[in-house]
């Protein structure tokens, strides 16, 4: 037997959420050429494609050695034809014909330069790239007019794309929680995102806040933003309503509930980018500075969401990420447990029909509890 074939016989089950998925592994050459396409077929508001690209470098993730050949891949899940495909030309040819060109086409770097402005979509780029601006330098000079969010990412440009950094994660964490404590005591704050799943750096910093007693956390956003205003350190804020992932795929939710539910529950995701005017305060926001001039600190994208205490479990495991990990764990919910999961509450459907009782779902919001379950037994 030749060596590398026993990951043909490895079983590998086909959600990604039931996988071990480690940060470092063994197939980085054919994982980048795949993330490559599915960001192309994401800008191209291709979310299916994108999807399928996805789900097959995420299987690529969780082998346990590198793949050598196509034979190895015999039998695996999550591998579509496409993937297929562009997998074993780069593990042939080094390189995939398509990845390349993707990454040289003027479409998808114009693409990635405009989406990369904070405030700017798929769409709107889109839009611009057939009107020929391709670079933020084009778009200053086309004398569009932008909304304030653009503005900001206009002017930042540079520095909300330069990664952030752990340590840069770690500051800002101390500020949101001088913040969040000068208005609620006793409030609780956790990093998610990818400093969660222990990513070094990242596009942004993601927290989680909430209170031990349950209705503490109402109007806080709206506080902690006041607090961070006048303290100089928001250069742009924006609350974002609906989410991506329960808009789309949400759970349906038991319509009797809904008043009492959508009053303050929702787990508010809060865009600000934080930057101060007096440079003394803001040398404490980093320690040293990341941009030239004499400016002692950078513009940083950062996430809040507030949850109740008793929705705290769903909303740490539905804000942690991966975005496909999540996708991959609320299909599972779905089809493999007959439930269905949200940031706010896991339901399980039987229980819901059968019940005309509204509180059924609040039976798994007993704080970490189903956190740990979904961590330790389910996956
Ligand atoms: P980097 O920021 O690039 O390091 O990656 P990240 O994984 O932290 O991504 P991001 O900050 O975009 O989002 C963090 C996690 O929050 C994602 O993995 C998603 O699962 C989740 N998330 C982001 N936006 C939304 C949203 O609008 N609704 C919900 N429910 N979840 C979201
Ligand atoms: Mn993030
Ligand atoms: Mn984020």
């Amino acid at each position: 037997q030749k060596p590398g074939l026993e990951l043909a016989v490895v079983s590998v089950p086909s959600y990604a959420c039931q996988r071990h998925t480690p940060l470092l592994h063994h197939n980085t050459t054919l994982t980048d050429a795949l993330s490559i396409l599915a960001e192309n077929a994401e800008l191209g508001e291709n979310e299916g494609r994108g999807v399928a690209f996805r789900r097959a470098a995420a299987l690529l993730k969780s082998l346990p050695q590198e793949v050598r050949g196509a034979e190895q891949l015999r039998g695996l899940p999550c591998l579509g034809e496409h993937s297929l495909r562009v997998i074993k030309e780069v593990l042939e040819d080094g390189v995939s014909h398509e990845v390349e060109t993707t990454t040289h086409s003027e479409q998808f770097k114009a693409m990635k330069a405009l989406t990369g402005i904070f405030g700017v979509g798929a769409k709107t780029a889109d839009r611009w790239f057939r009107e020929g601006i391709h670079t933020p330098s084009d778009l200053q000079r086309s004398g569009h007019t932008l909304n304030r969010a653009q503005r900001a990412g206009l002017q930042y440009y540079d520095e909300l794309n330069l990664p952030v950094t752990k340590p840069e994660a770690v500051a800002i964490g101390q500020i949101v929680e001088r913040a969040v404590h000068a208005v609620l005591p006793g409030a609780e704050i956790t990093l998610i995102g990818g400093f969660r799943r222990g990513k070094q750096t990242g596009h942004d910093v993601d927290f989680l806040i909430t209170h031990p007693d349950e209705g503490r956390e109402e109007g806080l956003m709206r506080k902690v933003v006041s607090w961070l205003e006048a303290q100089g350190f928001l250069l742009y804020q924006k609350t974002t309503g609906n989410s991506y992932l329960e808009s789309k795929e949400g759970p349906a939710r038991p319509a009797s509930n809904m008043d009492r539910f959508e009053r303050y529950s929702h787990p508010l995701p809060q865009t600000l980018v934080v930057v101060g005017d007096h440079a003394q305060k803001v040398s404490w926001v980093l320690g040293h500075s990341q941009c030239s001039g004499p400016r002692s600190w950078r513009a940083v994208r950062v996430d809040l969401v507030v949850s109740p205490y008793s929705q705290f479990a769903f909303a740490l495991l539905g804000w942690t990420g991966s975005k496909l990990f999540e996708r991959e764990l609320r299909r599972w919910a779905v089809h493999e447990k007959a439930m269905t999961l949200s940031s706010h509450a896991l339901y399980d459907r039987k229980r819901v029909r059968t019940l005309s009782q509204t509180h059924t779902h609040f039976k798994y919001c007993s704080g970490s509890f189903l956190y740990y379950q979904i961590r330790d037994k389910l996956i």
